[in-house]
């Protein structure tokens, strides 16, 4: 490496240490755009980032970039656990996980799973606006962008809600520790995110045993009873539980308040959607690729030696996706930084894309459009109490920690 390669290295690492940096959690979309100057970015722990969406999308769906932490020739503490959940597996393991999954959860084997919850939702969603003050101020973080995803999950898997508040402070430490490697504080984060890993994999573990004893029609009962195909080992069940439970509020929540936020700040946007409820269909599609609730993907590897542009990220590399980054390119879509749901072209990479793309898109996409409906029709001149708002702590998991808004009045 020349010196002067070692200098655009060193600017790089600085760069993902800016957006890790709690301070720019409220924009880090400049940084972003400078990291997608280069397109590949060498950052201080030697893994590599890139945030142009034609490299995004093409090494999502190259077989040489594996989503298995085992397979990083420096894995440290990447390597989470063994036998990890599918997210975290290569085909053909992910593969058979995922499908044996999918079975309880939509087509073909269940194709009313998810749809089926719609009513559920809107009278949920409903409740929750019935319960805030009828005028004033209330943080629609606690009192609606969070509940509505934990009940609805918990309601699916068989999880009782009373178990939330302890699952919920696990939660927070394994997201906390994501991307631990990038922030400060590394060993103390790493630490609290094993431990509560280790805890909240034997509290699923023991969920399991109580499903198989008692049965309810729930996701988690039938993975454990239903003995027709192929099953999961009780290891492989205690993991893609641990993931749908933690996947499937820990993200749902970012999405709805990242709405709530984007339409307080494009009052235009939210008068429209009070007048054209079914517009909330596009908005939540670029909400998607305008505030990605998930702005990276930290772990995956290189499995061959792999040449972007010139540059050889070498077999056995961490390789870092930067999804915000690649949904703002201005080689792919017009006006990026231009939240406009009627773009037409939203082709975003917010889900993800290839094998690993989102396996709950259809359910999120459900609870968000239902909230922020909601939250349009039902509150009478809302307005920002704090802009911007404090952050959760994730660089990853990106969203609002609270967001208080004041209004006039709740219809
Ligand atoms: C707005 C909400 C959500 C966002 C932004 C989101 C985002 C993502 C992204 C970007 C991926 C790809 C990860 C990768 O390639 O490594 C992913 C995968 C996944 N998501 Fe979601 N997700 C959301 C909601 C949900 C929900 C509600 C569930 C569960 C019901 C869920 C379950 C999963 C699972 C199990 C995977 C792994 C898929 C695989 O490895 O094949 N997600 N999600």
């Amino acid at each position: 490496m020349t010196t002067s390669d070692t200098v655009k290295s060193a600017v790089s690492a600085d760069l993902m240490r800016q957006v890790a940096d709690a301070e720019n959690r409220h924009d880090p979309y400049p940084i972003y755009a400078r990291l997608r100057e280069k397109r590949v970015n060498l950052l201080a722990d030697g893994s590599y980032a890139l945030g142009r969406y034609a490299d995004v999308v093409g090494l999502l769906h190259d077989p040489r970039v594996s989503s298995d932490p085992h397979h990083a020739s420096n894995p440290g503490s990447r390597l989470l656990v063994d036998n990890g959940p599918f997210i975290q597996r290569d085909p053909p393991d992910h593969d058979r996980l995922r499908s044996i999954a999918t079975r309880y959860f939509g087509p073909p084997v269940s194709p009313g799973v998810v749809s089926g919850q719609e009513p559920e939702i809107l009278s949920f969603v409903s409740d929750l606006i019935d319960a805030l003050p009828a005028s004033g101020e209330a943080d629609l973080v606690d009192h609606l962008a969070y509940p509505l995803p934990v009940s609805v999950i918990c309601g699916l898997l068989g999880v009782p809600k009373s178990d939330e508040e302890q699952f919920r402070a696990w939660t927070e430490d394994i997201v906390r520790g994501l991307d631990a490697e990038q922030q400060q504080g590394a060993d103390d984060l790493i630490r609290q995110r094993q431990q509560a890993q280790v805890a909240m994999f034997g509290y699923v573990t023991e969920l399991v045993q109580r499903h198989r004893a008692q049965p309810d029609g729930s996701m988690l009962s039938r993975l454990a009873n239903d003995h027709a195909g192929q099953q999961m080992t009780d290891g492989e069940l205690g993991a893609t539980s641990l993931l749908l439970l933690i996947a499937g509020h820990e993200t749902t929540v970012n999405l709805t308040a990242n709405g709530v936020l984007t339409l307080l700040r494009n009052p235009w946007a939210l008068d429209r959607l009070r007048a054209d409820p079914d517009w909330v269909i596009p908005l939540v599609e670029e909400l998607l690729r305008f505030e990605p609730p998930v702005q990276y993907l930290p772990n995956r590897v290189a499995l061959a030696d792999i040449d972007v542009d010139g540059t050889t990220i070498p077999k056995g590399a961490s390789i870092v996706l930067l999804v915000a980054a690649a949904n703002r390119d201005p080689d792919r879509f017009a006006h990026p930084d231009r939240f406009d749901p009627d773009r037409g072209d939203i082709e975003h990479v917010g889900f993800g894309s290839g094998i690993h793309y989102c396996f709950g898109a259809p359910l999120a996409r459900i609870e968000a459009q239902a909230s922020l409906t909601a939250f349009a029709g039902r509150l009478a001149s809302p307005r920002l109490a704090a802009d911007p708002p404090p952050y959760r702590p994730s660089p990853v998991l990106r969203g609002p920690l609270h967001l208080r808004v004041t209004y006039d009045k709740r219809g």
